[in-house]
């Protein structure tokens, strides 16, 4: 599901929703500075105010926090409902529980919670960046952050059917090469390396070229040192194999 916002007669705004559309089309860029919009005009004065970024507490206090949360189950329980809550804009793009129905979405249900907040982090401070995420993040508090992290990070992602048997052993044999040392056998990640298994296909094949065309998108010395060998072919071939791994 994706809504465009149209003027309507007399000025007022309106979303119209749209079976299928392009996030890069600029109507649908229209779209996307429309929900900033609505979200700046429902967020408290407070919050306006200091829409300045607030960073995260320092790494080793994020992790000893979610290893509590690991060792608590009452406390992992309130933390995902509080992110839950504190996603509720999210689910709009992202899937009610983080599980995206387009394919330049990303989906975040099942991705590891520390890579997640890093990412939140950088489109913040500047490292990483998109007209809409990097605007959107500055109203969250760095609790809310910390929440749908957690959120996300405890929903299933299921994985997509394989849909060109060949193309797909193509990328396992990629994958077995060149990535698996940091993301793991299966592509599960962890800590900052992020999980690939089960994303949107679409998402990962932008994801790789970010990296490797070196435009500033996204900015990660590893991945621009992976990435700058791969060939459109090698990119396609991984993001199938990917998408399709539990
Ligand atoms: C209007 C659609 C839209 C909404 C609403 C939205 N996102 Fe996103 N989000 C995107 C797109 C598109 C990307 C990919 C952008 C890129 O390539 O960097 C993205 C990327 C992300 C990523 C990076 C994922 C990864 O695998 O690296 C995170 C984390 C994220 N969004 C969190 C959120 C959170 C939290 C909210 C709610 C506060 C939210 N998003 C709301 C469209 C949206
Ligand atoms: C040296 C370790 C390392 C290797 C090898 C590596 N990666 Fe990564 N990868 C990372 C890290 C760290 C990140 C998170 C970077 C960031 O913050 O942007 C990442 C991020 C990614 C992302 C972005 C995921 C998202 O949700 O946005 C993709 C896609 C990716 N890697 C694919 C690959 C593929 C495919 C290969 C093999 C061709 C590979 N990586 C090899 C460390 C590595």
């Amino acid at each position: 599901m994706t809504a465009v916002l149209r003027r309507a007669p007399r000025g007022r705004m309106s979303f119209r929703h749209q079976a299928k559309t392009n996030l890069g089309d600029p109507i649908t860029m229209h779209f996307r500075n429309a929900f900033l919009l609505v979200l700046m005009l429902a967020a408290p004065l407070s919050a306006l105010a200091k829409s300045s970024w607030i960073p995260s507490p320092p790494a080793r206090d994020i992790e000893a926090r979610l290893a509590q949360l690991q060792a608590d189950a009452n406390a992992m329980r309130a933390a995902v409902e509080a992110g839950r809550r504190a996603a509720f804009f999210c689910v709009n793009c992202h899937g009610r529980e983080g599980v995206s129905s387009l394919d330049n979405i990303p989906n975040l249900a099942g991705q590891n919670a520390f890579y997640l907040l890093t990412q939140i982090d950088k489109y913040g401070d500047g490292r990483r960046k998109d007209d809409f995420m990097s605007g959107l993040v500055k109203v969250l508090e760095p609790e809310d952050r910390f929440n749908i992290a957690v959120f996300y990070a405890n929903q299933p992602v299921p994985p997509a059917p394989v849909r060109d048997a060949r193309q797909v052993a193509a990328g396992a044999r990629h994958y077995d090469r060149a990535c698996k040392g940091c993301h793991g056998p299966r592509g599960h990640g962890s800590r900052e390396v992020a999980r690939l298994a089960g994303q949107r296909e679409g998402y990962l094949i932008a994801a790789l070229k970010h990296y490797r065309d070196g435009t500033g998108v996204r900015n990660d010395a590893r991945m621009a040192g992976v990435a700058k060998r791969l060939t459109d072919a090698e990119i396609a071939a991984l993001a199938s194999y990917l998408t399709t791994l539990p």
